[in-house]
């Protein structure tokens, strides 16, 4: 069975794709190939996001295309993954027939199983055999189950497994930036949001998993390490407990702790913070020159943290804290937990402590913002105008509310807003921030930066008919041929000189061109950290030349 090929594609956030990463890493360990034609594979899975309705719409028009194709290849089988999976559950089965694995994020040890299961029994299974699905072992979903605590280790345990099982393939070898999981799942519940349903309660990992999966990958190469959890900076690891969840007292504003962990002054736990944790990665694992963590939860930096960061030098001078609205009303029936004035006093504070453009250091924010969300009148939006203009961030993601079934806004609060109001903001705010990105865009001419070169720039792969996905705000990333992360050039000898993308530490994106042979010919720079100057700026894209 395991020799069969297998296709990938993933929705969603960075989460889903270190998911995807880790997925076809042990399918691979088992024998199973992968290609990124879908047409040539025997096993089709859809790695998939329920944040947006969009995200969805998407997977449900991939399963209609694919039930075409299983008319004439009744052998062919079909996975759906991730928190699609887990949000729609065994209903999705009925709607979609032709899926045979349905899988949730909290469940992917479990994969190769279901997929073997599937292989074995794909002839004898008739379309719409729903219940039959799950006892032939085809089906893996956390369910209701996941928020108790008595299955909360359990979960943790077999899922930790698979983070743990991370393999450097051969395949992987030209890889140099890396996703390392150190919070599972969310506690917040904000009132618009799936997460929470589809990931299952927070649970922190160990830090010694955690830095010995960033050795494990520095010594494969990997320079570039971006720590994920939905509210990262909550980290929070107590020592001698099985899992560490929400409900413990929180590190307070302002309070440093000194040491790699220490005890905790109300609990007198053993416990390692995100400061602790940040701290011991960037000593213990120096070989890692940048280290990334995404999403930070505006009320949970304390000082302690900005502080590791600001001594750091391996550490980025980025972080991406969403507001969501500038409305104090909106924000409360978000549940945000945090006013704008909290939200304002965080970014004055992360400055004065981290912003140092004199030493080519300068602080980067980027955020997320809903606009539309149920009872937002003119006032709140404009309340949300005048948060973009005090964030001053380099970047916003600007989503309209999308009303997602199982969340209390979706159940309590009518989506009131109407579709072109919610569209007309959603403009006006885009073009608000471009305003404010040109404006930071421009202050980088004449500065130098050291940064990561990823690959040819989007114009470059145009030019060479590379294959561009269009910018959806949905990752269409497919595992297969090529390593994620690292573009190899091939096909330059019609030029002297390719345009690369690079990125500063601050998340900025700079092109340059670079000659194509020479002593620093492109194809070496790619994967490497080099010294740029900005030149200009092209709207919000910088340009820039090599020093
Ligand atoms: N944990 C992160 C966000 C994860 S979801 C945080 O709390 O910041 C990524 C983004 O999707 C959110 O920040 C939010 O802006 C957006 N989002 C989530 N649910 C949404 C919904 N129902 N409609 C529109 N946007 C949504
Ligand atoms: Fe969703 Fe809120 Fe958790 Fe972010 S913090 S994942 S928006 S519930
Ligand atoms: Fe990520 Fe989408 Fe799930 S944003 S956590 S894949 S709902």
């Amino acid at each position: 069975m395991a020799s069969a090929r297998v296709y990938l594609e993933t929705y969603g956030c960075q989460m889903n794709e270190l998911d995807s990463e880790l997925v076809a890493g042990r399918l691979r360990e088992l024998g199973y190939s992968f290609t990124s034609e879908s047409g040539e594979a025997d096993v089709v899975l859809y790695n998939t996001c329920s944040v947006r309705e969009r995200a969805e719409q998407k997977v449900w028009s991939r399963l209609g295309e694919i039930n075409k194709r299983k008319a004439t290849e009744p052998g062919l089988v079909v996975g759906v993954l991730g928190c699609m999976a887990e949000r729609d559950g065994e209903a999705m089965l009925g709607r979609a027939p032709v899926v045979d694995v349905l899988c949730g994020p909290g469940e992917l040890d479990k994969l190769p199983e279901l997929i073997d299961n599937a292989l074995r029994t794909r002839a004898s299974l008739t379309a719409g055999e729903r219940g039959a699905r799950r006892s032939a072992g085809q089906v893996a979903l956390q369910g209701d189950a996941s928020r108790r605590s008595s299955t909360l280790a359990a979960a943790g345990d077999s899922l930790e497994m698979l983070d743990l099982s991370r393999a450097i393939s051969p395949i992987d070898a030209g890889q140099r930036s890396a996703y390392v999981r150190i919070t599972r799942g969310c506690n917040k519940f904000c009132t618009y949001c799936v997460v929470p349903r589809t990931r299952g309660a927070e649970i922190h990992r160990p830090p010694e998993h955690i830095i010995d999966e960033c050795k494990h990958l520095a010594d494969a190469g990997v320079i570039e390490v971006t720590l994920l959890g939905q509210t990262v900076n909550h980290y929070r690891f107590e020592h001698g407990a099985a899992v560490s969840i929400d409900g413990v007292t929180q590190p307070q504003k302002g309070r440093t702790y000194k040491g790699s962990h220490h005890r905790d002054a109300l609990t007198g736990e053993r416990v390692t913070t995100f400061a602790d944790l940040l701290r011991r990665i960037h000593e213990e694992v120096p070989a890692i020159q940048r280290l990334r963590f995404v999403t930070s939860y505006p009320r949970d930096f304390g000082d302690d943290v900005l502080e590791v960061i600001r001594d750091s030098p391996r550490i980025c001078r980025y972080l991406h804290v969403p507001a969501q609205s500038g409305s104090n009303r909106v924000l409360k029936k978000m549940n945000r937990g945090y006013t704008v004035e909290e939200y304002y006093e965080f970014l004055d504070r992360a400055r004065a402590i981290l912003d140092q453009p004199e030493i080519g250091r300068p602080l980067m924010i980027s955020g997320d913002v809903i606009v539309g969300f149920p009872t937002e009148t003119e006032d709140d939006f404009e309340a949300t105008k005048d948060m973009l203009r005090r964030s001053r961030s380099k970047n916003q993601f600007i989503f309209k509310y999308s009303p997602r079934p199982g969340t209390l806004a979706y159940e309590k609060i009518p989506d009131d807003v109407p579709e072109a109001v919610k569209r007309r903001r959603n403009n006006e705010l885009l073009a608000l921030q471009t305003e404010i990105s040109d404006a930071i865009a421009r202050e980088q001419v004449g500065r130098e930066y050291d940064v990561l070169v990823e690959g040819l720039s989007r114009a470059e792969k145009k030019k060479r008919g590379v294959d561009v996905k269009p910018g959806t705000g949905m990752i269409g990333l497919t595992v297969g041929g090529a390593s994620p992360g690292v573009a190899v050039i091939d096909d330059v000898d019609a030029a002297t000189s390719v345009q690369l993308s690079a990125r500063t530490d601050g998340d900025l994106i700079v092109h340059f061109d670079a000659p194509t042979g020479g002593a620093r010919p492109a194809d070496d720079l790619v994967g490497r950290i080099v010294r740029v100057r900005v030149d200009e700026t092209n709207r919000m894209s910088l340009r820039g030349s090599l020093v």
